[in-house]
């Protein structure tokens, strides 16, 4: 008891103190020890020590949620602590429909290495190679099949292997209805609300549900334990989380939606919004950007769903279990290792300049991203326009340099979307070029990573301006390019990063007039003020990087587990001995005993 006491007051004494979440490690792990002493112990009834120990528990949980992390410095070490104190034996799965490494064969029969642009890819890519985890994801590329083992696997990235990625092969048929059926034309336009009608059809519907469930073999395949921890990544997997629930109850399944969720009254339209909740609902934790969305989705389960919300704790309850609802803003590394080889930015804008022939008095405005509606491009177009309409001496003064990796290039949405920016590019060059002054140039072709980054190092301007998005993070990596402290952010209030980047110019990008009154703001910006809102911003994507996002969500995971063990214990504890004195249960027993998963 004196122990438990001593635990108390270390904890009471860091967490009053506001010190950072280091101490609460601390703590679990010392109740890691004790509890793993409760379950040793061959009565397993101590019930005073258990309730102690679940009260200590509480006050560290009831610490974690409101002690603030910021002094904990995140990094690749961080997670692994984490991981090796709070989580040991614990096996890493992500489970994504994008591959953070795809192989292609070229026209003269060579594999070629493309990193997909892909948010989500740029996120997990260093957590799971800091967690040396496995990646399971859907084998796109034309060469992949080359490169695997017998087991479908590959080592990744290939000049320093660290994980393994394990690829799902899908056919035609899977891959048009649940890729660019269900997941991109229902649930995509559905969330994002960029007034792209979502189209639901049932023979998707099913190829979605026969994709989830291959996933689910394959994660079932690749545990090497029954207790593992999956990370389900986005709106192609909705169904994943209770398929996995199902087959390893044990797991602890985070689910991390990158997309807005919509209202409940737009969520409503979906033929199939009950299966889609249930299958989240199988989750031990759902994660989006923004605290906005994640209310969104509680009200849309309270509302279809025959469940209890527990506000105070962010937490559903359905089905006699619990999910966390929680928000955990993503971000990316810091430092960005590639910014180690590549050149100064000077050099860099001399490149850049060149390449794309921008005017040496010209500033440099770039978007870059996917050739996708909700980005907001054609906006961004039409408040160019209406900059040289306003402000007719701006023109010869700005290029717009569009990047735009092509997309889901065969649904119609995208088709209409590349023409029409075509079309506009043109008609902009032709109303306002005059010589070699192109306003506009637009690059429709995949870049490298070491490409955008010096793209984003050239740049006057970075133009974010997504009609929806969960959180965007082209405009973090544009942040954390500039070194020099300069050029100018200008972000969508739509886009999840606004809630954090207060220091770019935000504009709402259904406004031309506003976003051309931004654009010549930032076409004028003086260095000072320049250099005062970057670094600003960097330190935000500093201290909030990729590894804070990582490690909340496995703290959290960390703590339901505890918390799962400790009611366990309890449980049994509280079970009458049984006369021949075996009180072993099933783990399904004792689960329905404690009410938790
Ligand atoms: O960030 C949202 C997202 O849909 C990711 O899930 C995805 O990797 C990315 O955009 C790119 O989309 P796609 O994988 O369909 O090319």
């Amino acid at each position: 008891m004196a122990q438990y006491g001593v635990d108390l007051l270390w904890v009471l004494i860091l967490a009053s103190l506001g010190l950072s979440a280091f101490a609460i490690f601390i703590s679990v792990s010392r109740h890691r020890r004790q509890h793993s002493k409760v379950v040793n112990s061959p009565s397993f009834g101590d019930d005073v020590a258990s309730e102690a120990a679940r009260k200590v528990l509480r006050e560290v949980e009831k610490n974690g949620q409101s002690v603030d992390a910021a002094l904990v410095t995140w990094s690749p070490e961080t997670l692994r602590k984490i991981l090796a104190e709070d989580l040991p034996d614990a096996q890493v799965i992500v489970v994504s429909n994008r591959e953070p490494y795809i192989h292609n064969e070229d026209k003269n029969g060579d594999v070629q290495l493309v990193v997909p642009a892909s948010g989500l890819v740029s996120a997990l890519e260093p957590i799971t190679r800091a967690c040396a985890g496995t990646w399971i994801a859907y084998g796109g590329g034309s060469a992949d099949r080359q490169v695997v083992d017998g087991d479908d696997r590959v080592q990744v990235p290939p000049e320093n292997p660290s994980y393994a990625l394990r690829r799902v092969w899908l056919t035609e048929e899977e891959y048009q209805g649940y890729y660019l059926g269900f997941a991109n034309e229902g649930l995509w336009p559905l969330c994002h609300i960029a007034f792209t009608r979502p189209i639901f059809r049932e023979s998707d519907w099913e190829a979605y549900e026969a994709v989830n469930r291959k996933f689910a073999d394959t994660v079932v395949a690749e545990a090497r334990n029954e207790r593992p921890i999956v990370l389900v990544q986005d709106y192609h997997f909705a169904l994943l989380p209770r398929m996995i629930r199902e087959r390893l109850p044990e797991a602890i399944v985070i689910t991390f939606w990158h997309i807005p969720w919509p209202n409940s009254e737009v969520f409503s339209i979906c033929p199939w919004r009950e299966r889609i909740l249930d299958g989240l609902l199988g989750s031990s934790i759902i994660g989006f950007h923004t605290q906005f969305h994640a209310n969104n989705f509680t009200e849309s389960v309270d509302r279809f769903m025959e469940s209890r919300i527990e506000r105070a704790d962010a937490a559903v309850s359905y089905g006699g279990q619990t999910t966390l609802v929680h928000a955990y803003p993503i971000s990316i590394e810091w430092p960005v290792q590639l910014l180690k080889s590549l050149p100064p930015v000077e050099e860099c804008r001399a490149h850049i300049r060149e390449r794309f022939g921008i005017p040496a008095d010209a500033k440099l405005c770039v978007g870059v991203e996917r050739l996708d509606y909700t980005k907001g491009i054609l906006d961004r177009f039409h408040a160019l326009e209406e900059l040289f309409i306003r402000y007719p001496e701006m023109i010869g003064k700005a290029v717009f340099l569009q990047i735009a990796a092509p997309s889901r290039g065969t649904l119609p949405a995208y088709k209409h979307l590349h023409e029409e920016c075509q079309r506009l590019a043109e008609e902009l060059n032709e109303r306002y070029g005059s010589g070699s002054y192109r306003p506009v140039v637009l690059v429709a072709e995949h870049h490298s990573q070491k490409d955008v980054y010096k793209i984003y190092r050239a740049a006057d301007i970075c133009l974010v301006t997504s009609l929806h998005d969960g959180m965007n993070l082209v405009a973090k990596e544009f942040v954390a390019a500039r070194d020099d402290e300069e050029g100018v952010l200008l972000l969508s209030t739509f886009a999840g990063a606004s809630r954090e980047l207060l220091e770019a110019l935000i504009v709402n990008p259904y406004d031309a007039a506003m976003m051309s009154e931004a654009m010549r703001q930032a076409l004028i910006m003086g260095p000072d003020e320049q250099r005062e809102r970057m670094r600003r911003m960097r330190e935000i994507v500093r201290d909030n990087n990729v590894y804070r996002w990582a490690g909340s969500m496995l703290l959290d995971a960390a703590r339901l587990r505890k918390r799962g063990e400790l009611d366990r214990v309890t449980a049994l504890s509280e079970r009458p001995a049984i006369a021949n004195g075996d009180n072993v249960v099933s783990i399904f027993e004792r689960k329905q005993a404690a009410g938790y998963r």
